[in-house]
């Protein structure tokens, strides 16, 4: 049986004015009802898995804690990072608490709780065909057709001659320069990494211990150390600060020699900016997404977000218009990216 480990400590920078420190996208309902956690753990359901593993920072222990409850989800804990050290170390603490006191071994389903995937059944289906590839000690990656050489993502390149479901990974290069990833997607070789990942939890770790050795240690100290609070595993802080920083992109995945990956066409999207959540949004007739209450005049290929006054617009095309209860975002679509620049003057200032 599977076990999710669901990351969910991103600060989701580009989304603001939404998202912040305390209250980072995963957390927020992007797309629906559901906020982007409550939707990573809803579309598990159908699939032969054990209730979700949670591995967040230690600021947003309730948060998570209320949402899962909220949407009557059930967990196999809350892991609690004492600080931020990225994917890699925040893996291996799921790994190493998923096979606490050596008796179980399972198959991790690592996702990142900031997904939108509309076609559900799609991404069963891919997880379901990579279970097998798993159970033989690969380590499995979600391969994504990429439609554009976006440089945030990691590039797969698959040897195409060695299977059908899945492919042996030749070339794993994670968030290369736009020379390089113009040169990848024209070769039409590549997939992007989905970010998801299935493995043994003991496979991880081996890798871990081969690559970074150092942070295994650094992990496994802390994991000696951890304390139970009911529902929240809590990794012994002077250890785990003592980690190094790294994401499992750099860490494992660009270097392991036993990778293989699995496409998955399912509606993929990371969202990690307002163009991003407004291609995957619903529109209207000139192709505008209006959340809240706004009214649009010969608007065009807008993403118009209100959360308590009344926004129009008149006679704008491809802008992003969003208020949430402090600041108000106008941006042009094509400039979102640098939404981070905002963001890094205004921890500059504070
Ligand atoms: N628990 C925990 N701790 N979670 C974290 C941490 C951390 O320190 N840092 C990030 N996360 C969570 C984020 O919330 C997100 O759900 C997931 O881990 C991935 O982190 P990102 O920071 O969003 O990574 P990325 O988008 O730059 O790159 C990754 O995802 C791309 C696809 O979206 C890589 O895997 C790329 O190769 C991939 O293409
Ligand atoms: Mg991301």
């Amino acid at each position: 049986m599977l076990l999710p480990v669901i990351m969910a400590g991103g600060s989701g920078s580009r989304l603001w004015p939404l998202s912040r420190q305390l209250f980072p996208k995963q957390f927020l309902p992007l797309t629906g009802e559901q906020t982007m956690l409550q939707e990573t753990c809803a579309r598990l359901d159908g699939l032969d898995h054990q209730p979700p593993l949670i591995i967040c920072g230690d600021d947003h222990r309730f948060t998570v804690a209320e949402q899962l409850r909220e949407a009557k989800e059930g967990h196999s804990g809350i892991v609690l990072e004492p600080a931020g050290r990225n994917t890699a170390p925040a893996v291996a603490l799921a790994a190493l608490r998923a096979t606490t006191g050596g008796e179980s071994d399972p198959l991790l389903l690592v996702l990142a709780a900031d997904h939108v995937i509309r076609d559900v059944a799609a991404f069963q289906d891919a997880v379901n065909k990579a279970i097998p590839h798993a159970e033989q000690g690969k380590l499995v990656t979600f391969g994504i057709v990429p439609t554009g050489p976006e440089t945030g993502y990691g590039y797969i390149r698959r040897n195409a001659d060695s299977g059908d479901t899945a492919f042996a990974v030749e070339e794993f290069v994670e968030k290369p320069d736009l020379a390089t990833a113009e040169q990848y997607v024209a070769s039409g070789d590549f997939y992007w990494n989905s970010g998801m990942f299935l493995f043994r939890a003991s496979r991880y770790l081996e890798e871990l211990k081969a690559h970074r050795p150092d942070m295994l240690a650094a992990c496994e100290q802390s994991m000696t150390g951890a304390a139970i609070d009911i529902d929240f595993v809590r990794p012994s802080q002077e250890s785990f600060l003592a980690c190094p920083d790294d994401s499992i992109d750099y860490a494992v995945m660009e270097k392991t020699r036993d990778a293989v990956v699995v496409p998955m066409d399912c509606g993929w999207s990371d969202v990690g900016s307002w163009s991003a959540l407004w291609e995957v949004s619903d529109k209207d007739d000139n192709g505008n997404t209006a959340r809240g209450d706004v009214i649009l005049q010969d608007s065009k290929g807008c993403y118009v977000q209100s959360d308590s006054k009344l926004i129009a617009t008149v006679g704008l095309e491809d802008v992003v218009v969003v208020e949430s209860d402090d600041a108000i975002l106008v941006a042009a679509k094509d400039r979102v990216q640098d939404i981070k620049k905002v963001v890094n003057q205004l921890k500059a200032e504070n």
